[in-house]
């Protein structure tokens, strides 16, 4: 009998099923080293004039039925502020190409209405402009990240642009806005020069784009105490050769450069469903989101050979993952549902900017609201928080911290083409706390995880989980808490180490001091 029982444990566990014993890991934290600071803007937003990002999604207007502030939906600036979030890249994406910041400023109803041809080919009232978008970032906390039009704009615009919003004196455009109500300038910093110069921004050879970005930035002032911080149009995925011909060409004339990567769970044809997969897809996708490990190792060794000090930061302001658009929506309004899977993949990306702290200064989920791999969703009066909003939530303690060393020792898994380990974690510290992120990908095994915490001394901990019955599972706007924080009680804390039990596809976050 007892033979049978255990030779029936032993198929289950060669089957991916449910092992009957949770597997060991164990990782030390050294903490009482330092590595490098986790910028906050790591936890960066993405709002792009697309689908119903911006309208309807941000901004419905002072004269709608639905509650806002001057505008604003109430609940989305609610949600945005619980968030605590640092920055937001805006007006895009492709769309800033196309972007000319003089139609949307003055009185509303004046403004022109255009075509916005990249993104579904529906009219764009303009309505939500400058004004409307840094005092969102006013009223939220964030700070404002301006996609600049180099694609068809002309140094001029540009140039107007950075005057109108932070020249404090009397000029053409620091006078532009104060007839357009507002008398003190706003203070921003990150300023992109040109999106996807290589794509929808220009189609560009890496050559041309540098010698472009050198012009245009000439041109780029800093006024009254405010200090740009420029950013080049960086590479799609691994087009090595972009980073380095512009690293090469445009030096230390830019403080960043940009980094996009998406995780297509199948193919850019038929990107698979957002709400409907199989465990193998589920793996194909965490193996694609992993992959960003690779693309910011080798990107940051190009950036080596020209800035080895490691001044000029890797923003990565495209991120996420991109499926299908959900049946029945508008293809170019890219709307997807949001899983437990999106939260892991999320949480794995974050541990994987933080490892790379000393390089990646910045990163932007694409998209904040309603496009994409969304932390909010809205349809009509109705929101749903998704469960990637959650898993920024559960990362709000890394903003800001210092990254501490980590060994993790744990099983592998197989993902498909490439095994990973089934853990993934990040460590950090602040004001004498610990953060601990830890991620279990695995969708049926449990861990049995062991931290020796070196180098401190410890007397609590708390800690949150997020997880859920299936991958699958979405918040809705009818069953909006299906994928739900909860407080994880169960670490245990005794002399230096911490005791616990990861579950199968799983986040944690404990908060140790
Ligand atoms: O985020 C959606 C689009 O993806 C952006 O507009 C563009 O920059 C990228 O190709």
């Amino acid at each position: 009998m007892k033979k049978i029982s255990l030779f029936f444990i032993g198929l289950l566990s060669l089957g991916g099923v449910a092992t009957a014993q949770p597997s060991k890991a164990t990782l030390v934290i050294e903490t009482d080293q330092p590595q490098a600071k986790i910028h906050k803007e790591i936890y960066g937003q993405f709002a792009e004039h697309l689908g119903a990002g911006i309208y309807g999604g941000i901004w419905v207007g002072k004269n709608s039925k639905i509650p806002n502030i001057d505008g604003y939906r109430r609940d989305v600036v609610e949600a945005i502020k619980q968030l605590a979030v640092p920055v937001i890249r805006w007006p895009g994406g492709c769309f800033a190409d196309q972007y000319h910041w003089m139609d949307g400023v003055g009185p509303q109803d004046k403004r022109k209405h255009l075509i916005n041809s990249n993104w579904g080919g529906v009219v764009e009232d303009n309505s939500f402009g400058t004004n409307e978008f840094l005092n969102f970032c006013e009223l939220v906390g964030a700070e404002p990240y301006i996609s600049g039009n180099l694609g068809s704009g002309t140094p001029q615009e540009m140039a107007d642009w950075v005057e109108y919003m932070t020249f404090d004196g009397s000029s053409p455009m620091a006078d532009l806005r104060r007839a357009n109500g507002r008398d003190k300038p706003w203070k921003v910093k990150f300023w992109g020069v040109g999106n996807e110069s290589w794509g929808c921004g220009g189609n560009m050879t890496p050559e041309y784009y540098s010698d472009l970005y050198r012009r245009y930035a000439t041109f780029l002032h800093n006024y009254s105490g405010n200090q740009l911080y420029k950013i080049a149009s960086g590479a799609n995925g691994n087009d090595y050769n972009w980073t380095d011909v512009v690293m090469k060409a445009v030096g230390h004339r830019m403080q960043g450069i940009s980094l996009h990567y998406y995780t297509v769970p199948k193919t850019w044809a038929d990107k698979g469903s957002a709400t409907s997969f199989d465990t193998q897809e589920y793996l194909t996708s965490i193996e694609k989101t992993l992959y960003m490990n690779e693309l910011i190792t080798k990107h940051s060794a190009i950036m080596d050979k020209y800035d080895p000090q490691k001044k000029i930061g890797l923003i990565v302001d495209e991120w996420g993952i991109w499926t299908n658009v959900e049946p029945g929506t508008n293809p170019g309004f890219l709307f997807q549902q949001n899983s437990l899977r999106d939260a892991i993949i999320a949480a794995l990306n974050f541990n994987i900017f933080d490892q790379h702290a000393d390089r990646v200064r910045m990163a932007n989920i694409a998209q904040m609201v309603n496009v994409l791999q969304s932390i909010i969703l809205t349809k009509g009066d109705k929101m749903v928080l998704t469960p990637t909003y959650y898993a920024f939530e559960m990362y709000k303690g890394h903003m800001g911290g210092e990254l501490l060393n980590t060994q993790l020792t744990c099983d592998q898994i197989n993902l498909g083409q490439e095994k990973s380990p089934m853990l993934s974690v990040s460590a950090s510290s602040k004001d004498g706390v610990i953060t601990l992120s830890i991620v279990n990908i695995d969708p049926t095994n449990d861990a049995d995880l062991t931290c020796d915490l070196r180098g401190g001394t410890f007397k609590s901990v708390l800690g949150e989980i997020l997880t859920s019955k299936n991958l699958t599972d979405i918040n809705t706007f009818d069953v909006p808490s299906t994928v739900q924080l909860k407080p994880f009680t169960s670490a245990k804390l005794k002399g230096s180490n911490v005791t616990l039990k990861v579950p199968a596809k799983s986040i944690i976050t404990l908060t140790i001091q």
